[in-house]
This record gives structure tokens, C-alpha cells and sequence, in this order.
């Protein structure tokens, strides 16, 4: 076994994937984070399926010739949703992708009507009609893919909230539904769950992904022998983040951002590796 600590690396199109780095971090305390953000590409959710290939293909490769990392996390559904089988095709390391949480979420409601909260390419994908057919089609599911919620969620970096007032019109539909259950079929809006509890105080579950797809990087480490050799980041000197890098430029205060979620980062990159 080699002697260095896993790197696991953790893709989105901006901070969403951050997210799902904290859970990672709580469950591998000492794996190595190596985040990649195509914010030059950002929003994902308004970008045709070819862009968002070959974008998350192509800064992908660029970074494993860099870093070699022992698992890989599309830690964007918009991606996810299409991106998985190319990349797999392409690399021997494992993928790990996030879907909409369909399934837990058919599970937990008890008036059986789910509201699944997504970019607008992830509402209309057919892989999220297959989520629906496949675990909640006795549920009444309403989606609703607001491109506003992922701005909010950028915006938090500089310490901008989002207006209560503004989210609480987007969040209309799921309301007059009367939904008991939400899914963050988007990895930026577990950051926006404040505001969006504030909307919906009568929802009773919020799930996302992240928990779930950080034990499966931990069931992938162990079976390839990888597992964190201490218990805390040892080399990174306390940061949960070796390095973050970004495509566009790094947004001005996310040291700060990554400190105040417990995510203490090593390295930020700007326009990395050279893709605009
Ligand atoms: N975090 C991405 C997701 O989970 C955001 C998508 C976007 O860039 O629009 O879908």
C-alpha cells in the first residue's frame, strides 16, 4: 500500500460540490479533497448536454495528469446525469455520480407528495423521469427547476444571503402542493436549506445525496485498500481541503467561506488548468 493518504476528487460547475465535500470530509477525515469548480462553464443547468461533457471530461483528464486521485465524485446531478458512462469510459479510477434522491425520499414522505428542487436541465432529463417511474411513481412529484437557486448559492461566497421574500415566490409551487418532503436534487442547495426551511416550515424532510455518496467513497477506499492512513489530514496541516481549483477565477472571499463551513482549504487556484 502506498504510503500517502487517498485523494479523492470532487467535481461541480461552482461551490454546490462543497456540499458534498463537508460529508465526505466528516466520514474520511484524513482523505485528501482535491475540488474542482468549472465555474468558467457555471451555470451547468443552462448549458446543453455536449458542453457539460465535454467540459467535465476534458478538466477532468487535465487534473488526474496533475493529481493522481483514487476516486472521482461528479458532485453536480447536472452532470451526473449525463456525464457518468463517457467518464467511465474514459478512466480506469472509480466514479462516483449524484442523482436526485428519489428513493430515500419515497421512503420518508408520508402524504406521498415529494417536491424535487433541480436546475432546469436536471427537471427535464429523462433520467429523472426514470428516478420517478422507478421508486415514486404511487407519489405525486412536482419539480421545480428555478435557475435562480444556484446564483443564491454562489452569492453566499461574498457573504450576499438571498431575500427571504424572493424565496419564498420561487419555492409557490411546492407550497400549494402541500409537499411533506423536498428533494435538493442539486448539490448548491443543501447551502440554501436556512432560507429554504424559513420558506417550507411544514416540510418535514429535506434530502440530499451527500451523506450517501460519502459512504460509497468510503466503501470504495476500503475495497481498493485505500483508506485514510489517519484519522485527521495529517500533510495538509489542518486544512480538509488540499487544493481548490476553479477554471475562471476564484471567487473573491471563498477562503473564508470554505472556514466559516468547517472546511478550512490548503491551495486556491485561479483559471486552472488553462480552460476558459
Ligand atoms: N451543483 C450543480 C448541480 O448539482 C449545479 C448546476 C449548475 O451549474 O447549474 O446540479
Amino acid at each position: 500500500m502506498s504510503k500517502r493518504n487517498p485523494r479523492v476528487l470532487v467535481f461541480d460547475s461552482g461551490v454546490g460540490g462543497f456540499s458534498v465535500a463537508a460529508c465526505i470530509h466528516r466520514t474520511l477525515p484524513g482523505a485528501e479533497l482535491l475540488y474542482v469548480a468549472d465555474n468558467a462553464g457555471f451555470p451547468y443547468g443552462d448549458q446543453p448536454e455536449q458542453v457539460v461533457i465535454a467540459r467535465c471530461c476534458s478538466l477532468i483528464e487535465a487534473c488526474l495528469q496533475e493529481k493522481p486521485c483514487d476516486v472521482i465524485v461528479i458532485a453536480c446531478n447536472t452532470a451526473s446525469t449525463v456525464v457518468l458512462p463517457h467518464l467511465r469510459a474514459r478512466t480506469e479510477i472509480p466514479v462516483v455520480g449524484v442523482v436526485p434522491a428519489i428513493k430515500p425520499a419515497s421512503q420518508r414522505t408520508v402524504n406521498r407528495k415529494i417536491g424535487v428542487l433541480a436546475t432546469p436541465a436536471t427537471v427535464k432529463r429523462p433520467y429523472l423521469d426514470k428516478l420517478i417511474r422507478d421508486f415514486a411513481s404511487d407519489c405525486e412529484v412536482v419539480r421545480l427547476g428555478d435557475p435562480n437557486l444556484v446564483r443564491w448559492a454562489e452569492e453566499l461566497v461574498s457573504g450576499r444571503e438571498p431575500n427571504q421574500h424572493q424565496v419564498n415566490e420561487a419555492m409557490r409551487p411546492l407550497q400549494q402542493i402541500g409537499v411533506d418532503t423536498v428533494v435538493l436534487g442539486c448539490t448548491h442547495y443543501p447551502l440554501l436549506l436556512p432560507w429554504l426551511r424559513e420558506s417550507m416550515p411544514d416540510v418535514a424532510s429535506w434530502v440530499d445525496s451527500g451523506e450517501a455518496i460519502a459512504r460509497r467513497v468510503e466503501y470504495l477506499l476500503k475495497h481498493a485498500d485505500r483508506m485514510p492512513l489517519l484519522d485527521g489530514p495529517g500533510e495538509l496541516s489542518g486544512a480538509a481541503v488540499g487544493t481548490a481549483c476553479f477554471s475562471g477565477p476564484a471567487p473573491a472571499g471563498i477562503e473564508r467561506f470554505l472556514e466559516g463551513m468547517g472546511m478550512p482549504v490548503a491551495d486556491v487556484k485561479s483559471h486552472w488548468p488553462g480552460l476558459k
